[in-house]
């Protein structure tokens, strides 16, 4: 503390809430400052599994409170349905969340206009969420948005909207049916905007606050590195940044201000949607480790694609976001996988082997180098000591850490909060 940054290093789903979820036992607040519904996180709450998908999941620890930054974009029904099915488990977060006037809402007509890009594109589509993420974005920068402090004038919202269902029925055709769904979507829209204004506030404001008064803050990324409209695999990305020099500028608060960048990684890779992945493994592999891992989208229930552990993309992360360690999760998953690989350098000139290495277009012509590793048989789930782990397992920890160039300081073998292994 005073300001810890968590992201993800790889695509997304590396498991950053359980981290958030250890690091806000010792904070006051937990802010989301990038992406919107197109995030998920799974949490046993009472026995049953709930899905946050715009929460800062350290709102799961009552006596936090939460935030959703300026960098956000925000469903409005959805978070409000999240809301509701925490309060009927017992949790109430509605009290305790601000969400700042300047996030901008993602409007229904956002999905029908994703639809049309998505299907539409020539180099094919990037597999989205379909959350509506990438128009709200767009229109963010076309300054043509809708932000929550336009839903304080709820005429004024009715009429940006009343535009938005024009431009969508111009433009795009759609059938009467798609139309009517729209139109009542929008009602639903509208309504739960303006219930919204209730937790609008200068997001900036009371975090300065609580930072001048010795409060600690967990500063919770979206996504993951590679899905950063800039850094990612271009133009197979999200449209909300994933790395950590954006939490200050969607949170208002400066630089200076943060302590540390953790920086999440799971212990194989794992992609949902369209787009290069350089170590991706052979499906009859993949599916053991999918099983395993219940690797299927939290958010669109898609199988996740499954690649080898991924040292050179990790490092690069790890140097973007500036990490002071790294949490490994997900190390129990690779109990009884046999021989294991791991990524060290990518050959792009058969010729010369020239490393070289772009994220961008070029990088489906990547060809991983593979390092064969040892695997291990012992169950480790639950394991709470390093050196308990088989000498497999602390080799293939290590060498990742040699690999990425940050210390490995947490390494998690479970789904709960008590399955994990701190290194000193
Ligand atoms: P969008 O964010 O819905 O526009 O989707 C853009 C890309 O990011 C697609 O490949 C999605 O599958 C991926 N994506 C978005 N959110 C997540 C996430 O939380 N985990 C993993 N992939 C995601």
């Amino acid at each position: 503390m005073p300001v810890t940054i968590v992201v993800g290093l790889q695509w997304g789903d590396e498991g950053k809430g359980k981290v958030v979820d250890h690091l806000t036992a010792g904070a006051d607040a937990v802010a989301r400052f990038s992406g919107g519904a197109n995030a998920g996180h799974t949490v046993m709450l009472g026995g049953e599994r709930v899905a946050l998908h715009q929460l800062p999941s350290g709102m799961l620890r009552p006596a936090v409170q939460g935030f959703i930054g300026a960098g956000c974009v925000v469903d409005p029904v959805a978070l409000a349905g999240e809301a509701g099915e925490l309060s009927e488990l017992g949790l109430g977060v509605w009290e305790r969340l601000l969400v700042s006037t300047k996030a901008h809402l993602v409007h229904p007509a956002f999905r029908l206009m994703e639809e049309a890009d998505e299907s539409g594109r020539e180099s094919g589509a990037v597999g989205t969420t379909r959350r509506g993420i990438g128009p709200a974005y767009v229109r963010k920068f076309q300054r043509l948005g809708l932000r929550l402090e336009d839903a304080a004038v709820p005429s004024a919202l009715r009429r940006l909207s009343d535009r938005l269902l024009e431009e969508v029925s111009g433009r795009l055709s759609p059938s009467g049916e798609d139309m009517d769904r729209l139109h009542a979507e929008t009602e639903e829209f509208l309504d739960a905007s303006v219930r919204l204004v209730d937790r609008a506030g200068d997001v900036s404001l009371r975090l300065n606050r609580l930072l001048d008064d010795g409060g600690g803050l967990v500063a919770e990324g979206a996504q993951g590195t590679m899905l950063d409209p800039d850094h990612g695999t271009y133009p197979y990305v999200t449209c909300g940044p994933c790395v950590s020099g954006a939490a200050c500028a969607s949170l208002g608060i400066g630089p200076a201000r943060v302590d540390e960048v953790v920086g999440v990684m799971k212990s194989y890779s794992t992609r949902v949607g369209n787009g290069p992945m350089p170590t991706e493994m052979g499906e009859a592999a993949a599916e053991l480790i999918r099983e395993r891992g219940g690797e299927y989208g939290t958010t669109t229930g898609r199988p996740r694609r499954i690649g080898w552990a991924d040292g050179v993309l990790a490092s690069y992360a790890a140097r973007l976001n500036g990490c002071s360690w790294v949490a490994l999760t997900l190390l129990d998953v690779l109990s009884g996988v046999g021989g294991l690989r791991v990524c060290s350098r990518y050959r792009l000139d058969p010729e010369t082997e020239a490393a070289l290495f772009e994220t961008g277009r070029r990088m489906s012509e990547h060809e991983p180098v593979l390092e064969e590793m040892e695997g291990w048989t012992a169950g480790i789930a639950g394991e709470t000591e390093w050196e308990a782990l088989p000498a497999e397992a602390r080799a293939y920890v290590e060498r990742l850490e040699e690999l990425v160039g940050v210390p490995v300081r947490a390494v998690s073998t479970g789904p709960a909060r008590e399955d994990l292994i701190w290194r000193s």
